[in-house]
């Protein structure tokens, strides 16, 4: 059983990713033509310093994960047998409903997923019950750092994508929910944002880290709990 590959999820990812194209595309051609200039040291501290008016400004955007960035996260949660997943940063739903897709396949389970901006949760939930998946995920709208205070039970799979300089303060709220063998999936886990990389990657910290081969320069980092 594979439901990426079959309606109504291949339909419903296939309309969202033509829809990102056209909403974010804009930005990235922005991204592109000033890259030389393009200061990622002064995004972050804009970030540390309000991350929310950061990603008002981004409201209107997808920010989603390449078409094998998801697969690689359906893969991972079949693989693994998962049956709860946290996400830190739901956007649309396009990433939520890869996942999703796969915790139906291994026979049920559920997402939390988290989204500060309210329109973009709304949007997300229409998209995901367009793909036939909302049993099984709940998006929780607010700030994670307040909203995963209480994940109900152990993470078998974490995938983090929210501000990038709350990576470590999500991860360590989370880690008393973790297992030996829970998944955390980084996409930004960039090194110019270190604390999280130098945490997990030593492993005395009880994790087992390393970057991921595909869509190089976006930070993505596999990382596996230990302990
Ligand atoms: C890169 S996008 C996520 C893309 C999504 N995972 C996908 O692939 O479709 C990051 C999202 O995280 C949200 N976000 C940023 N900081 C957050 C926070 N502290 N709590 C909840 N959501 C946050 C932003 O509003 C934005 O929509």
């Amino acid at each position: 059983m594979n439901s990426l590959t079959t309606n109504p999820v291949a339909d419903v990812l296939a309309r969202l990713y033509r829809e990102s194209e056209a909403a974010d595309r804009p930005l990235f051609e922005q991204f592109i033509k000033e890259s030389d200039d393009f200061d990622i040291g002064q995004f972050l501290k804009d970030e540390a310093k309000d991350y929310k008016a950061v990603y008002k400004g981004y409201a209107n955007n997808f920010l989603n994960v390449s078409q094998e960035f998801g697969q690689f996260l359906y893969t991972c949660i079949r693989n693994t047998k998962a049956k709860r997943v946290v996400e830190f940063g739901s956007s649309m739903g396009i990433s939520t409903i890869h996942m999703a897709a796969a915790l139906r396949d291994n026979g049920g389970g559920k997402i939390i997923g988290t989204e500060l901006e309210e329109s973009k949760a709304k949007r997300a939930r229409k998209n995901i019950a367009a793909a036939g998946l909302s049993e099984i995920v709940e998006i929780r709208v607010g700030d994670a750092l307040e909203t995963l205070k209480d994940v109900e039970g152990p993470i078998d799979v974490l995938m983090l994508d929210g501000a990038f300089t709350l990576y470590l303060r999500v991860l360590k709220l989370l880690e008393p929910n973790f297992r030996n063998g829970t998944l955390i999936i980084g996409e930004n886990a960039i090194k110019e944002s270190s604390d999280y990389l130098d945490y997990v990657r030593n492993p005395k910290n009880g994790y087992l880290s390393l970057p991921l081969p595909f869509d190089e320069g976006r930070g993505n980092e596999l990382t596996l709990f230990t302990l």
